[in-house]
């Protein structure tokens, strides 16, 4: 059975100025020790998907307003307030983008390091405080009996995020959701938190959700990507086979909006390329037009408005979302123009 089941979650917000269609029928399924890379543009609903499976979005104007999400066969949406907060921290950690609205400013890292332990873990406060100096020491934070008394402000960026990981995998979490964690962090220290997060996935097994704009990451650390827009997945597979047999044009977009030096190819392989594309379009860096809107979301397939190979039936009909024509093992496509085979589909 997978770790995570994600079955048709619908996620709507009710505004004053309407209904914003925030997540639109998302299913997949995450195994035990797993990493999946959710990309997509600004808006596309990677991180109310996750946050809405743990009862993390205000309610209202927030609202599940349907499917199920199985955690080891439990379903999460169905879970009490209690059950939720006991779960968050246990069996699944959590890292944020912004250590600084996440952490404690008036606690020291101990107490909040501590704090997981004791609630969580019912380990006694002497147990601890020993595992907490552990924890520091094993993300890499140099003088840890000192630091652990520290406060927040006490740290740099790069080593704030670092507590905030300490935190997160501080009970052993089955599942560890990272939303944007290295985004505000310089290259270099991005690089070195990468380097951690997969030592600490080899070292304890964990499954990872790790939401990012940044497709080198994903290409850094992730085994499967997973390609959002619109509040759906466009299109989802081993790393390899996204990045090297693209189908979805919207998947294609966001890896051409990458300069050439930085794409994040695997060594021995080439990118796909759509024949008989002239070169400017090529060199183009950013994806034309504007996202949807997601309080009238299109009729058919969300990119649909933004993407040259669009048919008739792209406009009128979301495509689902199924295994890629000869495709690897787990890659999915939902789009009805197939951009290796160059065809409209018939099914
Ligand atoms: N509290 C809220 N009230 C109303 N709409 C919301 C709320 N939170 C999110 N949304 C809307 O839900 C949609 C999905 O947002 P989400 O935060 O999941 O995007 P994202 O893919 O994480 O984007 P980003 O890359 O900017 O973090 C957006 O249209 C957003 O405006
Ligand atoms: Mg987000």
């Amino acid at each position: 059975m997978p770790l995570l089941q994600v079955r048709d979650l619908v996620v709507r917000f009710d505004t004053g100025e309407g209904s914003v269609h925030a997540v639109n029928g998302v299913s997949y399924d995450l195994e035990a020790g797993e990493t999946l890379g959710v990309v997509g543009e600004s808006g596309s609903g990677k991180s109310v998907h996750v946050l809405s499976m743990l009862g993390l979005i205000p309610m209202p104007p927030g609202r599940i307003a349907g499917g199920s999400v199985l955690f080891e066969g439990r379903d999460l949406l169905k879970l009490s307030d209690r059950e939720l907060r006991r779960l968050r921290g246990r069996e699944i950690g959590m890292i944020f983008q912004d250590p600084m609205t996440s952490l404690n400013p008036v606690l020291s890292v101990k107490t909040q390091i501590t704090e997981a332990l004791v609630t969580h873990r019912l380990m006694s406060r002497n147990a601890a405080n020993k595992r907490a100096v552990e924890l520091l020491d094993l993300v890499g934070i140099p003088d840890p009996h000192k630091r652990v008394m520290q406060y927040p402000h006490q740290f740099s960026g790069g080593m704030r995020q670092r507590v905030m990981i300490a935190i997160g995998i501080a009970c052993e979490p089955k599942l560890l959701i990272a939303d944007e964690p290295t985004t505000a962090l310089d290259v270099t220290v991005q690089g070195q938190v990468l380097d951690l997060m997969r030592d600490l996935k080899k070292k304890l097994g964990m499954a990872m959700i790790w939401i990012t704009h940044d497709m080198g990451v994903v290409a850094g650390i992730a085994d499967t990507v997973q390609v959002m827009y619109g509040g759906r997945i466009m299109e989802r597979g081993p790393v390899r086979a996204v990045f090297k047999d693209t189908r979805n044009a919207y998947t294609w977009g966001l890896l051409r909006s990458l300069p050439d030096h930085e794409m994040p190819l695997p060594k021995d392989g080439e990118r796909a390329a759509i024949p008989d594309e002239p070169a400017e379009r090529q060199r183009l860096v950013q994806i034309p037009g504007s996202p949807p809107d997601m309080f009238n979301p299109p009729k058919g397939d969300p990119f649909a408005p933004r993407n040259i190979y669009a048919t008739e039936r792209c406009r009128q009909e979301v495509p689902p979302l199924l295994p890629a024509p000869d495709g690897a093992a787990g890659h999915l496509v939902a789009a009805w123009y197939d951009l290796r085979t160059q065809r409209e589909h018939t099914a």
